[in-house]
């Protein structure tokens, strides 16, 4: 069924069962946001980037827009000062566990952290954050994709996309807390093969944290 929303003073018309961020996003509404894919239901949204923050009337605080559905008659803010601060502070967080060196970085000009620090007036800088980097700075035990940790936001659209893929998935989460990281599942020889013609992963990476690796040829 269709319904009606108000979102920065436009009225905008969805189906009941959106989230708030696909609502916006159909209606041209650019919300920040990495860790939300558009065939996510609110319910199965991640909402672990913590970018897509909205104010809604009615809500006490801001919430994740990816994770709330709508209703008929809402009220959404995309662009307060709160929401922009907690936008700004998420990004900063991201930041400070990033190697930002965008010039060698095969997402340099396509990367979504550049498109929203740039949304957002911020830069890539972390303060008042410490920069702390994960090591080593790329690891290479997948059979055909090198993964830079240091580059990667934890989104896990790659372990999302690859399951969707294959009913199964080639790359996990592995580790705990700051030691969080993707990791490559190696029970099956046939993952390399499954990986060079998917590239999935690749595509959906919203940074330039999974790159396959050249043949010692090409490099
Ligand atoms: S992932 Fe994006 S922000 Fe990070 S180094 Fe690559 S281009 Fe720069
Ligand atoms: S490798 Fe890319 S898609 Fe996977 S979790 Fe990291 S940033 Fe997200
Ligand atoms: S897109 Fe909503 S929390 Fe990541």
């Amino acid at each position: 069924m269709k319904i009606t929303l108000t979102v920065d003073d436009q009225t905008i018309q969805t189906q009941d069962n959106s989230s708030v961020l696909s609502a916006c996003h159909s209606a041209g509404i650019y919300i920040p946001h990495l860790c939300w894919l558009e065939t996510d239901a609110p319910a199965d949204a991640p909402a672990a980037c913590r970018l897509c923050f909205v104010e809604i009337d009615g809500f006490r605080e801001p919430v994740a827009a990816c994770a709330v559905t709508v209703e008929n008659g809402m009220t959404v803010n995309t662009g307060t000062v709160a929401v922009r601060s907690l936008q700004k502070t998420a990004l900063k967080l991201l930041l400070s566990v990033h190697r930002v060196d965008c010039k060698p970085c095969p997402a340099n000009r396509a990367c979504q952290l550049q498109n929203i620090a740039k949304f957002l007036g911020a830069g890539l800088g972390c303060k008042p954050f410490e920069r702390v980097l994960k090591e080593p700075e790329v690891d290479v035990r997948h059979p055909v994709l090198d993964y830079y940790p240091n580059r990667c936001v934890l989104c896990g659209i790659c372990v999302r996309i690859c399951r969707q893929q294959h009913q199964q998935t080639w790359l996990s989460f592995a580790g705990r807390g700051f030691n969080t990281v993707v990791g490559y599942f190696d029970a099956d020889p046939d993952a390399a093969a499954d990986c060079l013609s998917c590239r999935a992963c690749l595509e959906y990476c919203p940074t330039g944290a999974l790159v396959q690796r050249l043949a010692d040829d090409d490099r």
